[in-house]
């Protein structure tokens, strides 16, 4: 082993988050796998079964793990949170964004617990540590017209891996015991994600998303910096200054106008 490289592999103890989470009123329906192609797929199939709101399907390992912009997410066995929730809420299109941010925001929250550090984000759905992408979300949603009829959400965060094991990426990654030098009980980890995402939710579902946008704001890692936002236009530099109600990024061109970007990639300019 080389220095300073971290090995804690087990199988996560389902039991101790089942636990944590006996008071809750969210978690309904726990699927506890250990391999499956994609748990994103799998929360999709049962969305259109009857599994009920607040589905967990989590996994170990996945083999056809998916990103966003159809991108590959690829996890260790054993190392890493992988999951996916089954919502069964009615949202228009432009609250989606605010489910992902619940999400990130209970990511953020349980990071801090487990390691102290503060988790950050970087629009729309990347959660960073330490400057670097430890975890991401993909949020997606069935509609019957124009509310959802179920959404699913998924994480993959980085927990116990070691990032000397990733193929070269175009930005940089990390992991929890990366950053904290030792160990984390993933059992704890997920179980303070699942509580704070729930608390979260129910201000969204209340119809309260100010304090969810003001907890937002305070963890967005690109607020007035400059980035290079690709997108599917082509690519070009601006200065971030905000964020739209519905989720869009507000971005200054370099001629002064302030417009929304939708969707891109945006990394930070040095
Ligand atoms: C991203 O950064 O592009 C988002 C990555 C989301 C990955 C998670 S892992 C659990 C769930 N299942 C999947 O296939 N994808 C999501």
């Amino acid at each position: 082993m080389q220095e300073n490289q971290i090995e804690c592999e087990t199988l996560l103890d389902a039991g101790a988050v089942l636990e944590k989470l006996r008071r809750s009123s969210l978690y309904k329906q726990f699927h506890w796998l250990e391999s499956v192609p994609s748990t994103q797929a799998v929360a999709k199939q049962i969305g259109e079964e009857n599994a009920p709101h607040g589905t967990l399907v989590w996994a170990e390992y996945q083999t056809e793990g998916r990103g966003r912009r159809g991108r590959v997410w690829e996890a260790a066995k054993g190392e890493n949170l992988i999951f996916s929730l089954l919502l069964r809420s009615s949202f228009p299109a432009e609250d989606l964004f605010w489910v992902t941010a619940c999400l990130g925001l209970a990511v953020c929250h349980g990071l801090e617990t487990a390691s102290g550090l503060a988790g950050m984000i970087k629009w729309p759905n990347d959660i960073f540590l330490e400057g670097k992408k430890v975890g991401g979300i993909l949020t997606e949603a069935r509609f019957d017209g124009s509310l959802t009829r179920y959404i699913v959400s998924g994480l993959g965060l980085n927990v116990n891996w070691n990032p000397q094991k990733a193929e070269e990426m175009p930005y940089p990654v990390t992991s929890v015991s990366r950053e904290v030098g030792e160990c984390i009980k993933r059992e704890d980890l997920l179980g303070e994600i699942l509580q704070g995402f729930e608390r979260l939710f129910s201000f969204l579902e209340c119809g309260n998303r100010r304090s969810i946008e003001e907890a937002w704001l305070s963890r967005f890692i690109l607020l007035g910096k400059r980035v290079l936002v690709i997108g599917d236009g082509g690519e070009f530099e601006c200065t971030v200054t905000g964020l739209r109600k519905d989720g869009a990024l507000l971005i200054q061109r370099s001629n002064g106008t302030e417009e929304p970007v939708f969707a891109g990639d945006v990394s930070l300019r040095m």
